[in-house]
């Protein structure tokens, strides 16, 4: 590396340590002065000064999620590990395609899931990290998808009675866009009531699934959510489960930011069950505070 590269870095990574002393949380400006203020237009990646320029301006604009007093989405905090995490994952630029590429985080990979799976209570659990918790959603439907209606693996939806999966009415939008996404459409997703406390259900579970193999349709898939968005509520699973058991049907819990209390002696039994279930997704981006994207 060249010497003025080498002095660029170190200055960069002394704004970072200074960016994250300074309690500002939102930047305070609006979009049209900071469109005054700062020029994204593209420049030169050779002009080192206009680059501290631009890192400057970005932090100073950048909202500060790290903060403790950060309220507004699911994630917040700062991990020096997951920094670290991300400066060699960036540095390596390894991809997870093949062993040959990646071998140490191949082998990371399978202990975290590994560890993951043991705290979930699964045994020989598998896994895989994916971009986010609404694509682990995505993934579970899909493989619930292939295993209760393996035609479509060939066929696609051409040979299969129409497939109606069930959430709460305060899941996550990402099992609507996945039911889309997937080709089994928004009006097969049965939204199933809640309780005050916004947890499913479990009667109004029972009596939409019936409804629905009365008009010969396949259900094949519910899902349960582990700390729902907006009210943090976690469904009762061992109840879900038994209806599962029940109508052979796919259970996936939805444990994207209330996964993490399976960390906790004290909260762990908000997902008492979870280990009766066919998949769960987990980021560790929300409540474990890791550089988003991880789950
Ligand atoms: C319960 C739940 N599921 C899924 C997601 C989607 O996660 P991501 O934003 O990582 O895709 C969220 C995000 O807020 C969530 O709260």
């Amino acid at each position: 590396m060249r010497k003025e590269e080498e002095i660029l870095l170190e200055d960069v990574h002394a704004k970072i340590l200074s960016y994250l002393d300074n309690p500002q949380i939102k930047p305070i400006e609006t979009v049209e002065n900071i469109k005054k203020d700062f020029n994204i237009k593209l420049g030169s990646s050779s002009d080192f000064n206009h680059i501290r320029t631009s890192v400057d301006k970005y932090l100073q604009y950048s909202t500060k999620t790290s903060s403790s007093n950060f309220f507004n989405q699911l994630y917040g905090g700062f991990s020096i590990t997951g920094h670290i995490g991300e400066m060699l994952s960036s540095i390596t630029n390894n991809s997870m395609y093949t062993y040959e590429m990646s071998p140490v985080s191949t082998l990371m990979e399978i202990e975290l899931v590994e560890k993951m799976s043991s705290l979930v209570g699964y045994e020989n659990g598998g896994g895989i990290f994916v971009p986010g918790g609404s694509n682990g959603n995505l993934l579970a439907m899909l493989a619930a998808r292939q295993k209760k209606a393996p035609e479509t693996m060939k066929k696609g939806l051409f040979k299969t009675p129409e497939l109606t999966l069930f959430v709460s009415k305060d899941s996550h939008y990402s099992m609507v866009k996945s039911a889309i996404q997937l080709g089994i459409g928004m009006d097969n997703v049965m939204k199933v009531d809640t309780d005050s406390e916004g947890k499913m259900l479990v009667s109004d579970l029972e009596r939409l699934i019936k409804k629905s193999i009365g008009k010969k349709q396949k259900p094949f898939f519910v899902g349960a959510t582990s700390g729902s968005t907006v009210r943090g509520s976690f469904d009762s699973l061992n109840d879900i489960s038994k209806i599962c058991e029940k109508y052979n049907l796919w259970l996936h819990v939805d444990g994207s930011w209330g996964g993490s209390a399976l960390l906790s002696k004290t909260h762990r039994n908000l997902l008492e069950g979870a280990e009766k279930s066919d998949s769960l997704s987990w980021c560790a981006h929300k409540a474990m505070a890791q550089p988003l994207i991880c789950t």
